[in-house]
């Protein structure tokens, strides 16, 4: 397990805050929901997003409480939600490959801000967001332009904090929908084996890097992780080394 700094944990449990994590069902989502479980910090997580999750029954999951939403209704049907969690944790967005253009502007970019403003508005100080390596609001390809819009229409909600993780490819242990993912796994296999930190991060890894920054938020408000920083701050380094 990887502490920020010992006693932060006990220090942060004590102060009996609640959390939201949307796209808990994906890859990113699993990890850090696990991570969440195994580091008990909060005293509720609330998963919210379109289908419930048989796995979460049993009492090591007692601290989990399920919400399920339509994400075409969310400010008009389900901002309630949203209300009262000190932090929020965004790893939704489909992949490119695996929908419609529709699909894929909405789940990557509508759904994420129009949570984020319920999630301001319900009082999150600290909103910890999934992004890309390549965001870049200026792009012209859509991948790269919607992450970065996203980053910046967020940076301009005033969170107090607001943690940018910035993942290269990211490794899950469960089969991908998309045909892509086994493909390059296997193209990238000596890269991530000799260099692991460069060009992919296991999920796990995510999941880990945001809590410790949870517990150990940045100064800046607006704080950007790149690929290496997270690999850094899973371990509880300064992600600037
Ligand atoms: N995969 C990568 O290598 C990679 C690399 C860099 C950045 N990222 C970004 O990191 C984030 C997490 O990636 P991931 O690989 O963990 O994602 P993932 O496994 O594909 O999971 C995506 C999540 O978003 C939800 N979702 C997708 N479309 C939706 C829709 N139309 N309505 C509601 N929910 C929807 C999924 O819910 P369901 O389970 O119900 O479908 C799931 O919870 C994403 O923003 C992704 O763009 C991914």
């Amino acid at each position: 397990m990887a502490e920020a700094a010992p006693g932060k944990e006990d220090e942060f449990r004590s102060t009996n805050q609640t959390a939201f994590v949307v796209g808990y069902s994906g890859g990113t989502g699993l990890a850090l929901v696990e991570e969440l479980v195994n580091r008990n910090i909060f005293q509720k997580v609330f998963l919210i997003g379109r289908r419930k999750l048989d796995k979460y029954e049993g009492d090591k999951y007692s601290m989990l409480e399920q919400k399920v939403v339509d994400y075409e209704k969310l400010e008009e049907d389900h901002a309630d939600e949203f209300k009262g969690h000190s932090v929020g944790f965004c790893c939704l967005g489909a992949a490119k490959t695996s929908v419609g253009k529709e699909e894929y502007i909405k789940s990557n970019h509508d759904y994420i801000v129009k949570v984020a403003e319920l999630a301001k508005a319900g009082g999150c100080r600290h909103f910890l967001l999934t992004s890309a390596i390549d965001a870049d609001k200026d792009s012209r390809m859509l991948h790269k332009r919607l992450k970065g819009e996203v980053e910046a229409e967020c940076a301009d909600m005033g969170f107090q904090n607001l943690s940018i993780f910035r993942p290269a490819m990211i490794l899950v242990k469960q089969p991908r929908r998309t045909v892509a993912y086994p493909v390059a796994r296997v193209l990238m296999a000596p890269i991530i084996y000799f260099k692991p930190t460069y060009m992919s991060v296991p999920a796990e890894t995510i999941g880990k890097a945001m809590v410790n920054t949870v517990l150990d938020p940045s100064k800046e408000a607006v704080k950007i992780i790149d690929n290496k920083g997270i690999h850094h701050t899973a371990k509880g380094m300064d992600c600037e080394k």
